[in-house]
């Protein structure tokens, strides 16, 4: 049998290339690369998703997330509260900003930021706080949003993992000052290379993002900020604008394929799948993620069978080698820190068969 891969890019290509190469051929043709008609209409459809007013198309994600925090303000001798299980971009963005990060443990159900952690967190020179939608689910985003604005302390979601998941009719992207997106290609809204956008609803942030990104310019050689060269490239833009439109149907099939393993696996007893939330919608399981104290002994059971597994991540940020100067030792973190010996990501991607989760289920039920 086929091997099973983690995701599956080329059967992404294939359902949607002929809508997509007419699309790069215009573009193509245009000539116009950089700006331009194809990044507005979709930084405006993208904002329109998103339920926010202002959408900017950056270079990638981590470049969403360093300039959303300079653009709020962020900058040397501030600190920015984030979580030790994240991908390094969310702390690697802070430093770029000049500020330092504090990390706070996670809640141990959903393994994302808990309000409850903030307070001992919280110092006199706390600037932001930036919670990550991990695996694609909501973070409980509306106490934090509380939290912060009674103490004036901006809120930046990291929202490279959750496109388009919604709660109470709020999408990732509408809840805080300011969002991050990444569009990395594997991501449930991915570029055919680098890319990403920042969301808000703040009319000053997005202007100082969509300066930032441009080498600081407003009018052309007239630079009023130290910027960057962040644009986000027309050919990723008309890429995305064609995926956008499947956006839904792929999260909703990332929902489907998730209740067939949140049914099958519910019942094997040596693993624990990630709970579900009670409004669906707000996750959109970017990443099917269960937790397994004999992790790696089914991690390569999965893999002599054909099935590829991730990681996702094996290593918190506080124990990684360039992170050791934050000062924090093993122990400061002890669910993040189990979290990362346990976790392990199964395949799950929209075109995926239904027989196919079967499979991987019926393989861990044979192993696990
Ligand atoms: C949680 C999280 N934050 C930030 C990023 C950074 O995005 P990018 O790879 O587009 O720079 C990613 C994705 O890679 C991510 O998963």
């Amino acid at each position: 049998m086929s091997r099973q891969p983690l995701v599956d890019l080329a059967a992404q290509y294939r359902e949607v290339r002929d809508e997509l190469l007419p699309e790069i051929e215009r573009l193509m043709a245009s000539g116009a690369f950089v700006g331009g008609e194809a990044v507005a209409r979709f930084e405006s459809s993208f904002a329109a998703l998103c339920g926010a007013p202002h959408a900017v198309g950056v270079a990638n994600g981590t470049d969403a997330l360093h300039l959303a925090l300079r653009a709020l303000g962020v900058g040397p001798g501030d600190e920015v509260v984030t979580v030790p299980n994240t991908f390094v971009a969310t702390v690697e963005a802070i430093v770029h900003a000049g500020a330092r990060p504090v990390l706070v443990d996670v809640r141990p159900d959903t393994l994302v930021m808990d309000v409850a952690a903030l307070d001992g967190a919280r110092t006199s020179r706390t600037r932001a706080v930036i919670p990550v939608h991990l695996y694609g689910r909501l973070v409980e985003v509306e106490p934090i949003e509380r939290w912060c604005a009674t103490r004036a302390i901006a809120l930046l979601e990291d929202a490279a993992q959750a496109h388009g998941a919604c709660r109470a009719g709020r999408r990732a992207g509408a809840f805080g000052d300011a969002a991050a997106f990444s569009f990395y290609p594997a991501k449930n809204l991915g570029a055919a290379g680098e890319a990403g956008a920042v969301v808000t609803r703040r009319a000053d942030v997005a202007a100082r993002v969509a300066r930032l990104r441009d080498h600081g310019q407003g009018e052309r050689y007239h630079h009023d900020l130290v910027g960057y060269n962040s644009r986000l490239d027309a050919l990723q833009a008309a890429v995305l604008s064609v995926k956008l439109r499947r956006l839904e149907a792929w999260n909703a099939r990332r929902r489907a394929l998730a209740a067939i393993y949140h049914e099958r696996l519910g019942k094997v007893k040596a693993l624990e799948c990630l709970p579900a939330p009670a409004e669906a919608e707000s996750h959109v399981y970017h990443l099917f993620v269960v937790r397994c104290a004999g992790r790696e002994a089914l991690r390569a059971a999965l893999t002599a069978r054909g099935i590829d597994t991730g990681l996702h991540y094996p290593v918190p940020i506080h124990r990684q080698r360039a992170w050791a100067d934050l000062g924090y030792a093993e122990g400061a973190f002890p669910v993040a820190e189990t979290a990362a010996r346990s976790v392990l990501s199964l395949p799950i991607y929209p075109q995926m068969t239904d027989d196919a989760v079967h499979r991987v289920c019926d393989a861990i039920e044979a192993c696990a």
